[in-house]
């Protein structure tokens, strides 16, 4: 039987959006489909690791051999990764909401002829910075950054801003970009503090399936 090179290893990654509950029916999302955060989690299991998947409100199938939990805002997922530390590897790759509401509404907002509601933000945890400080940091943190301009200095920054190992940029400006977020295919640049890998616009499996290689390389 041959030999896997994540085989031992904890993987924890996030995946997909999160929803911010306005009422019991409204909510503020994202446009994150989940897939490459799937794809990532998939391409873990194959490669031998223990993958927890913390999924954001996405219809995906489960990937086999993963461990999914299924959460709905940025509060659980928060929860959700504690809860599931220790970890050699942490992948970063929802795209957690920035704001929630304040105060959400216990019943549904009702309309009130011409006065508009206002809706107070407040902001959410950085599960990202919060997982780089903590005494259980994993041996290798990731991150993801989905930019529109200046994709690598803006990944550089972000890399030092939040304390993580590496940042996975995706250029998500134009026609093209948006089809990053819920298509397909995806074009990254691996940024370190060694330097940037650019590589290709692939499938986003086999964008997963390079990526956990090269962690399985780096933590062997
Ligand atoms: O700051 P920004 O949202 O651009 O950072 C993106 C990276 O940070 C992603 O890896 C994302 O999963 C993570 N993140 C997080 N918690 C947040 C916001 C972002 O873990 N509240």
């Amino acid at each position: 039987r041959e030999h896997l090179p994540l085989q031992g290893k904890r993987v924890l990654i996030t995946a997909g959006p999160t929803h911010e509950p306005i009422d019991p029916v409204r909510y503020i999302a994202n446009r994150s489909s989940g897939k490459q955060g799937f794809a990532i989690a998939a391409a873990a299991a194959e490669l031998g690791a223990e993958v927890h998947l913390i999924a954001g409100p996405v219809q995906l199938p489960t990937p086999t051999g993963v461990h999914r939990h299924n959460v709905e805002t940025a509060r659980e997922m928060a929860a959700a990764v504690d809860a599931a530390l220790p970890a050699d590897v942490a992948i970063l790759v929802a795209a957690v909401a920035d704001w929630r509401t304040a105060d959400s509404a216990q019943q549904k907002i009702k309309k009130t002829g011409g006065v508009l509601p206002a809706l107070r933000l407040t902001e959410n945890p950085d599960i990202l910075a919060g997982l780089a400080t903590d005494a259980r940091r994993p041996e290798l943190l990731i991150g993801f950054a989905a930019e529109t301009e200046n994709v690598i200095a803006h990944a550089q920054a972000k890399l030092a801003r939040k304390g993580c190992d590496w940042i996975v940029a995706n250029d998500v400006s134009g026609p093209n970009g948006q089809s990053v977020m819920g298509g397909s295919d995806n074009a990254v640049h691996i940024v370190t503090r060694d330097g940037v890998e650019s590589w290709d616009s692939l499938p986003k499996d086999q964008v997963a399936r390079k990526l956990m290689e090269k962690i399985a390389d780096a933590v062997r």
